[in-house]
């Protein structure tokens, strides 16, 4: 979080046989990035290697480069192209990852990390792994590392949307540009659907361009694009169904630099290309082409329908930011314009007055930290702004727009990010936070948004007709059912449930419409449920909710003021005392979050979270 002196040197250099012995007898983990002599290692990991350092700060932690050429042991990986990462705990081999897929990179590490920790403090036994790259050329295809198949698994083109392919090309890499064109390209509303860091060999890049096989500039231009590694990105368009083709083109500007400043000089060409072969970036021409260059870059990709995308293939992930009050306070609008450019959804939104105490609880791990009486101070000293965003990978991709944790280190290092952007003078304390990890996403969300409970009711007008269509609503927007049933309400019930509008000229109608036919309740739970379902409900006039929101079930199922299909609670203290006349009481955890009272979870086995397949349960019937 802090301002913390820079290492004197990251990663321990390995270039010969007696260093890795040595590396070997190193007690904790040690991530071996092994490199070619003619490519160097990879550059593209250092700046996260160094944030995992400084926020794991463990001395069981290692970091080292190894040359392949220099080393006997390393033998089998001389003249591969691809970035290898070797994991090792106590000497022994435990993980490989091949390729510089940071997001991984880090999962590993922390998970290796802790493994290791239980195998030194505990005394578990330590899985070891044999590496494919020390075995038979013809096993390779066999064995593959379960992370490896994973990840190819997971690069998939959505249907719906166009793509192209984009290569940030070895003269920007090398200038060290990658990663600010990475943020360039997201802030355009781009949306990065594969990436990998990759050397084309001779022969590839030859392939690569053979429909420029009889120009004068071809030899060289292999030449240059086999020079050193690029990005490999495949690009589509975060907003609507645009061609992104063309888009990206754009963008990019013209392959002659001079026509590019000409023409356009906000293009990236414009601004990151050196000289007309050099061009720093590549688009596809057309749609074709786009999809003969994924399948050469990325063979196992596939596109998703939209069936399989609606469930949980496109792995839409949500993660929690916060942003200090300064900065909340005088660049809020920038900062969430830049959160929409990169194509998050603000799921939630708050602005939160903390107590110490809660900034203790959310910030356990850094409390004995000597930074953590600056950050107490700067997060309490006014309102703080919390967001759950969500998208496809948003948990690495906003921690890769806030960049390096430590101030300084962002400012040289990345000064597009954002905690260089936002950050305030003289304070050493970064200004916005991201979630490590999908699982500390889902608690710290949990932090800033506990979960709500409310009732819904489909009345008995929806009941035959749109009852599947209304459950399937629920839980395509995410909430939990955590109680239903059916039940046909009895005229007492129905008076006690609408006692409130006991006084209004339509009660005698409503109660005998409520008591027709059977009703189904349902307990919701989400963060914010009371209100987001009363959202989704719609006004209670059909002919309002047509105008003023089309798409909500009101303004599509009900055909009038009374026979309105749905019923939501209208707040929380409604909320509970509804749920407990139609439920009974519910048993309930307390859960301590940042309201600073008591959240109540249902208690697991009394869920029925599948609204396709009603269970008739409940603690207590409305016709008794
Ligand atoms: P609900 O309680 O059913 O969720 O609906 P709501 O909050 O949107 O509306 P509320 O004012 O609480 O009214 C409860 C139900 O009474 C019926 N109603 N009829 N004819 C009328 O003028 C009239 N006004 C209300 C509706 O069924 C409404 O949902
Ligand atoms: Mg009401």
């Amino acid at each position: 979080m802090a301002g913390k002196k820079k290492e004197a040197s990251l990663q321990a250099s390995i270039t010969n046989q007696e260093q890795w012995e040595e590396m070997l007898a190193t007690k904790g983990l040690t991530v071996v990035d092994v490199y070619q002599q003619w490519c160097g290692p990879s550059r593209a990991v250092v700046s996260l290697l160094r944030k995992i350092k400084n926020e794991l700060a463990d001395d069981l932690l290692h970091f080292a480069t190894a040359e392949a050429d220099s080393i006997d042991t390393l033998e089998k990986y001389r003249g591969k192209c691809e970035p290898t990462f070797l994991f090792f705990g106590g000497g022994e081999l435990v993980a490989v990852l091949r390729g510089a897929n940071a997001p991984l990179l880090q999962r590993i590490i922390v998970e290796e990390l802790a493994k290791e920790k239980l195998v030194l403090e505990q005394g578990v036994e330590r899985k070891g792994v044999i590496d494919e790259g020390l075995v038979d050329d013809e096993k390779k295809d066999e064995e593959k590392t379960p992370e490896q198949s994973e990840e190819e698994e997971s690069i998939i083109v959505p249907a719906s949307k166009s793509y192209t392919v984009a290569i940030i090309k070895p003269d920007a890499v090398a200038h060290g540009k990658a990663n600010e064109l990475i943020m360039k390209i997201q802030d355009a509303g781009f949306e990065i659907l594969a990436q990998e860091e990759r050397m084309l060999t001779e022969v590839e890049a030859r392939d690569f361009y053979q429909q420029k096989a009889e120009e004068a500039c071809f030899e060289e231009l292999v030449q240059f694009m086999s020079s050193g590694p690029s990005h490999i990105l495949v690009l589509s368009q975060v907003e609507g169904s645009a061609n992104v083709v063309p888009a990206w083109r754009e963008f990019i500007g013209p392959a002659d630099i001079e026509e590019a400043r000409r023409e356009n000089p906000e293009s990236l060409r414009a601004q990151y290309a050196t000289q007309t072969l050099f061009n720093a970036v590549h688009g596809s021409e057309d749609i074709d082409q786009a999809s003969r260059e994924l399948a050469f870059f990325f063979p196992n990709f596939r596109t998703a329908s939209a069936t399989e995308q609606d469930g949980e293939e496109e792995r839409v992930e949500r993660t929690l930011a916060l942003i200090q009050p300064d900065v909340a306070r005088e660049n809020r609008e920038e900062i969430l314009d830049h959160i929409h450019k990169s194509g998050f959804t603000v799921a939630l939104q708050r602005d939160v007055m903390l107590t110490e105490e809660q900034v203790r609880q959310f910030y356990y791990q850094h409390v004995e930290a000597d930074y953590f009486p600056a950050l107490l101070r700067n997060m309490t000293s006014g309102p703080v702004l919390a967001l759950a965003l969500s998208r496809t990978g948003a948990v690495y991709l906003w921690k890769n727009m806030l960049g390096p944790s430590d101030v300084n280190e962002a400012k040289e290092e990345n000064p597009e990010c954002l905690r260089a952007r936002f950050s305030v003078e003289n304070e050493p304390i970064n200004q916005l936070h991201g979630s490590e990890s999908l699982e500390e996403a889902e608690q710290e969300i949990n932090f800033f948004f506990p979960k709500q409970k409310t009732l819904a009711v489909i009345k008995p007008d929806a009941m035959e007709e749109h009852r599947d269509t209304i459950l399937e609503e629920i839980r395509g927007r995410g909430f939990s059912v955590t109680q239903l049933k059916e039940a046909v309400l009895s005229r007492e019930m129905a008076e006690e449930f609408y006692k409130e509008h006991k006084e209004k000229p339509f009660f005698k109608q409503l109660v005998e419409f409520m008591c027709r036919g059977p009703c189904m309740m349902l307990v919701l739970t989400k963060e914010n449920a009371v209100e987001e379902w009363r959202a989704i409900m719609g006004p209670t006039d059909p002919d309002q909710a047509k105008m003023t929101s089309p798409d909500s079930l009101r303004a599509r199922f009900a055909s009038d003021m009374l026979h309105n299909s749905v019923h939501g609670s209208s707040n929380e203290l409604h909320a509970e005392e509804k749920i407990r006349f139609i439920f009974g009481d519910i048993c309930s955890d307390a859960e301590l979050t940042a309201d600073g009272g008591t959240n109540t979870i249902t208690s697991g086995d009394q869920h029925n979270s599948d609204p396709c397949n009603p269970q008739r349960e409940g603690s207590a019937d409305p016709e008794q």
